[in-house]
């Protein structure tokens, strides 16, 4: 399959009304659309991307008038979490419509709803029609990708369209939040923090980041966002000396190695990101692990950073990209 490289909404939208699947950016990461009630379509993501059956999809919405057609309800806490956050980079899992098929969701009685705020994306998700299941549009298990090249990286022959736009401007996927009771849970961290959530509901639970948040959340069980290199957390001390914080085995001549971290290390690394704020952690992450792909690095060491903010995120990815 030849895959079209496109800056136009328009076209790549044509794509999808016609069954097809199609990567497009938004604020978080790039992801891969098919038309949510088609499931032939939606197959065919599943298929391109190597996607385990039970990790169920996000779709997306241009308007939040499209959400009644995916969800049965939309309780009082995911209304409150809808007027403050849509659109931005939040997922709301809500009870499904019986209308969207069970492909969509893994069979799950329950669908994740998200409204990118990426203007692009929304010119693309309006001319769409329908509503768009996408998960990120990497091959299961490695980075996200962040950058349309990354996406071709993975994905160029097996999809049918890629809509060119910006990096992605927080580089983590959305905040996933369970509303499906009465108490509003994340089930995964990312850029609304758990702060902000509980400016709106004060008792918003926290990720668990154990098995009984991942139960509740497919995905999160699965090996996700590694790179070929070793991935492992380290700390810098106050002379920049590098330290791992959990003794493993790596490649300790430094010209294999990678740093990526908010202090500037002494010794030198064959790749090295040192980054400002939490902020541009997060951004950089992911295309950094690719970096260290391309140039054949051992293995990268992050620098481990305070779990408040998008800090809970950040520090979520590298675990589980340092998960053997
Ligand atoms: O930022 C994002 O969320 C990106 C962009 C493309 O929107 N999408 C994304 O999709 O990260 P994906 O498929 O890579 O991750 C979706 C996550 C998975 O952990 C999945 O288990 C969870 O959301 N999820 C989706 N629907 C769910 C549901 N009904 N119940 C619980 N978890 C759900
Ligand atoms: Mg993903």
């Amino acid at each position: 399959m030849k895959t079209v490289v496109t800056e136009s909404p328009a076209e790549a939208s044509r794509f999808i009304r016609d069954g097809g699947i199609v990567a497009f950016p938004t604020e978080t990461v790039y992801g891969l659309g098919a038309d949510v009630f088609n499931e032939f379509s939606i197959a065919k993501v599943f298929a391109a991307k190597e996607r385990p059956a039970d990790n169920p999809l996000i779709a997306h919405v241009a308007r939040v008038s499209q959400i009644e057609r995916l969800a049965g309800e939309v309780p009082l806490a995911a209304l409150k979490l809808i007027e403050r956050f849509f659109p931005g980079p939040l997922t709301l899992v809500l009870p499904k419509a019986d209308e969207v098929p069970p492909i969509a969701t893994a069979g799950l009685e329950t669908i994740g709803v998200r409204m990118p705020g990426d203007p692009l994306t929304r010119e693309f998700l309006s001319a769409c029609s329908s509503p768009v299941v996408a998960p990120s549009a990497n091959i299961s298990g490695k980075p996200s990708p962040t950058t349309w090249q990354a996406v071709l990286e993975d994905l160029d022959g097996r999809i049918d369209c890629v809509l060119k736009g910006e990096p992605s401007q927080h580089g983590l996927e959305s905040t996933v939040v369970d509303c499906t009771s009465d108490t509003p849970i994340v089930l995964r961290p990312g850029a609304i923090t758990l702060e902000q959530l509980r400016e709106i509901i004060t008792e918003t639970a926290p990720y668990s980041g154990d098995e009984s948040g991942e139960a509740r959340s497919p995905g999160m069980k699965h090996k996700h966002y590694s790179p070929r290199a070793n991935v492992a957390l380290g700390e810098i001390d106050e002379a920049g000396k590098v330290s791992l914080l959990q003794a493993q085995a790596f490649s300790d001549d430094p010209s294999e190695c990678a740093f990526i971290g908010i202090h500037s290390p002494t010794e030198e690394f064959a790749l090295e990101k040192i980054v400002g704020t939490l902020e541009e952690y997060a951004r950089e992450l992911f295309e950094f692990f690719r970096q260290c792909d391309r140039v054949g690095i051992a293995t990268v060491i992050c620098e481990s950073v305070e779990e408040k903010g998008i800090g809970v995120a950040v520090m979520d990815r590298i675990r589980r990209a340092a998960r053997r």
